[in-house]
């Protein structure tokens, strides 16, 4: 009888080592503790928690969800406690959880908030790596840093040199070409790239002739931006060398699958978890069977595979 190998599931990005490549996406698995009654936190490959300000921030005014065809809105704007409650209130669980705790951070005004924040987590041997969170779309400001290839790369330099954590940054899909801004946070010393964050959108109440959301505007996410986000990992794929954590309407094994082929070296579950709470955990069993019954030993036989269609 041939003896059947087991899957090795493990990957690195930059020095961060994940036992398996599947994680949570930031803001839709709060600090992690409002999950550890449905999940084993532990089989998490890591958390990336709700992106945090140097101060508190209360977000903007309700509502702040709706649901669209195959996915939905949300201009939360950011709600979250600020740097020092966060460290003091919520990074003793995550600690406590065992796996990789990525932390996002986001700059309110100026991008020396990021280099702040930067240096306040270098010195936490609980954070395992800081996401640069240049892409939410649900700030004030009209124009993001992830829209600039200048400013991406200015922004990814100046917090380079003051950690030598895993920096990844956060990519937008409201762009007119993401291998650009890839690209510049390549050049800056990002180790990797997570896209994408969500898209923009609106939706209008006919009968009452309003925004359904408060703050009129916001962003689109799950399985409606998932073709975006696919497309943009592969494009993405062909042009960088470090690895991508790709993003966008993943719910389960075969939506994460194409992730993998289109070339992301993990995947991270958003709106999925408000759906299913089990969606990663799932998609990671599933992850192995599939490479079970492809032969595939490693993720490096499954990454970037993606092979043209024959006629
Ligand atoms: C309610 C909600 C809140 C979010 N908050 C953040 C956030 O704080 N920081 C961030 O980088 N992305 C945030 N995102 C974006 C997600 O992390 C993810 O990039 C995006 O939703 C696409 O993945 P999905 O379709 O699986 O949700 C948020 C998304 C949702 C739905």
């Amino acid at each position: 009888m041939v003896k059947q190998i087991l899957p090795n599931l493990s990957v690195k990005i930059g020095n961060l080592e994940l036992k398996n490549p599947v994680m949570v996406a930031s803001g839709t698995f709060g600090y992690a503790s409002e999950f550890k009654d449905f999940i084993d936190l532990k089989k998490l490959g890591a958390i990336v928690t709700k992106t945090i300000t140097l101060k508190p921030r209360q977000g903007n005014p309700t509502p702040r969800t709706c649901e669209t065809p195959s996915g939905m809105l949300n201009s939360i704007g950011l709600e979250n406690p600020g740097m020092e409650k966060f460290i003091q209130d919520k990074l003793p669980f995550l600690k406590k959880i065992g796996i990789p705790v990525i932390v996002s951070i986001a700059a309110e005004e100026t991008p020396e908030e990021f280099a702040i924040l930067v240096q306040k987590l270098d010195r936490l041997p609980e954070v395992a790596a800081i996401e640069l969170n240049i892409s939410c779309p649900n700030l004030a400001k009209t124009q993001l840093i992830a829209q600039d290839v200048k400013e991406t790369l200015e922004l990814v330099t100046l917090v380079r040199k003051l950690t030598n954590k895993c920096l990844i940054t956060k990519l937008s899909p409201n762009v007119s070409s993401i291998t650009q801004i890839a690209l510049a946070a390549q050049l800056g010393g990002s180790d990797a790239v997570a896209l994408i964050n969500t898209l923009g959108g609106m939706s209008i109440d006919v009968h009452k002739r309003t925004p359904k959301l408060g703050a009129w505007v916001g962003g689109l996410s799950g399985p409606a931006i998932r073709p975006v986000a696919v497309k943009m990992v592969w494009e993405a794929y062909n042009k960088i060398k470090i690895p991508i954590i790709g993003m966008g309407g993943i719910i389960d094994i075969d939506s994460a699958l194409e992730f993998f082929i289109a070339g992301a070296a993990a995947v991270s579950v958003g709106t999925a978890n408000f759906v299913n709470p089990r969606a990663s955990l799932e998609i990671n069993v599933g992850l192995k069977e599939y490479m079970l019954a492809n032969q595939l030993q490693n993720l490096t036989a499954l990454i970037g595979r993606l092979k043209a269609c024959k006629n």
